[in-house]
C-alpha cells in the first residue's frame, strides 16, 4: 500500500499552553513509528508556542482546527488562511462535525473554505460522517456521499494529493462507542469508491482516509488493521500523552 499512515490528534477546545507544551513534549519525545505521520490540531493560541517546542526531527506537524474561507476582511475574531500559511501551518481541520453543528457549516460553505484553504497552500483534513438517525436509517453511505459530492468533490483531481479524508460517525464521536472495524472498514472502502469514479484508480489508492469516533489505546490495532482505514483522527485519548502514543504504534 502506498497510502500515507496518519494518526492526527484533534485537541478541540482543551489544554492551557502549559498543558499543551507538555503534552506534545510527551509525544515528541516518545519512540513512535517512524512510518506514520503524526499530526496535531491544536488551538490557534498553542500554534506559535508549539512550533518552537516542536523540532523538525520529531516529524510531528501541526494543524489549525478551521479557518475562515476569506484571507481578510471585517470578520471579527476569525482566523484567515493566508494568516495560517504565514506561519508555515502545514495542515488545517475542515468539516469536522462540531463545527457544522455548534457553528452552522453547511457543504457549500466548506467547499469554500476547501477552495480557500488549497489556494493558501494549506494541506486540508476534511471531515465527513453521520449522525445515529442516518445510519439507523441505514442512508449513512448516502449521507456521506452528499457531503463529499457538494464540497469536496469541487476540487480538481490534481488537489487531492493535499486532502486527507477522516470519516467520523457522530455517533460514535466522544462516546466511548466507536465504529466496529467491520463498519469503519464498510464506509472507507465506499469512500475510496466514491473517490475513484469521481478521480479514478490512482487518486482513490493514493488518499489517505483516517477514522475517527472514540479512538483508543484499545481499538486501535483492530480499526487500523482494516484494508482501507489508513489512521485515526483522535479526540479524547489525544489528551493522554501515552495513550497517544499507543494508537500511534497501533499500526
Ligand atoms: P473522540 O473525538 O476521539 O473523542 O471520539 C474524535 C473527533 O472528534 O475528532
Amino acid at each position: 500500500m502506498n497510502r500515507r499512515q496518519i494518526v492526527a490528534g484533534n485537541w478541540k477546545m482543551n489544554t492551557t499552553i502549559a498543558e499543551g507544551f507538555t503534552l506534545a513534549g510527551q509525544i515528541t519525545d516518545a519512540h513512535r513509528s517512524k512510518e506514520v505521520l503524526t499530526i496535531l490540531a491544536v488551538p490557534f493560541t498553542h500554534i506559535f508556542a508549539l512550533q518552537k517546542k516542536i523540532s523538525a526531527r520529531s516529524k510531528v506537524l501541526l494543524a489549525a482546527q478551521t479557518c475562515h474561507h476569506k484571507n481578510s476582511g471585517a470578520y471579527t475574531g476569525e482566523i484567515s488562511p493566508s494568516m495560517l500559511a504565514s506561519m508555515k501551518v502545514p495542515y488545517v481541520v475542515l468539516g469536522h462535525s462540531e463545527r457544522r453543528e455548534y457553528n452552522h457549516e453547511n457543504n457549500n460553505l466548506l467547499a469554500l473554505k476547501l477552495r480557500a484553504a488549497l489556494d493558501a497552500g494549506l494541506k486540508v483534513i476534511f471531515c465527513c460522517g453521520e449522525g445515529l438517525d442516518i445510519r439507523k436509517a441505514g442512508t449513512h453511505v448516502h449521507h456521506v456521499k452528499v457531503q463529499l459530492v457538494e464540497s469536496l468533490f469541487q476540487l480538481e483531481a490534481r488537489e487531492m494529493k493535499n486532502i486527507v479524508i477522516a470519516y467520523e460517525p457522530i455517533w460514535a464521536i466522544g462516546t466511548g462507542e466507536s465504529a466496529s472495524p467491520a463498519q469503519a472498514q464498510e464506509m472507507h472502502a465506499a469512500i475510496r469508491l466514491m473517490l475513484q469514479k469521481k478521480y479514478g484508480k490512482r487518486v482513490a489508492e493514493a488518499t489517505s482516509i483516517l477514522y475517527g469516533g472514540s479512538v483508543k489505546g484499545n481499538n486501535a490495532k483492530e480499526l487500523f488493521n482494516q484494508p482501507d482505514v489508513d489512521g485515526g483522527l483522535v479526540g479524547g485519548a489525544s489528551l493522554n500523552g501515552e495513550e497517544f502514543v499507543q494508537i500511534i504504534n497501533s499500526f
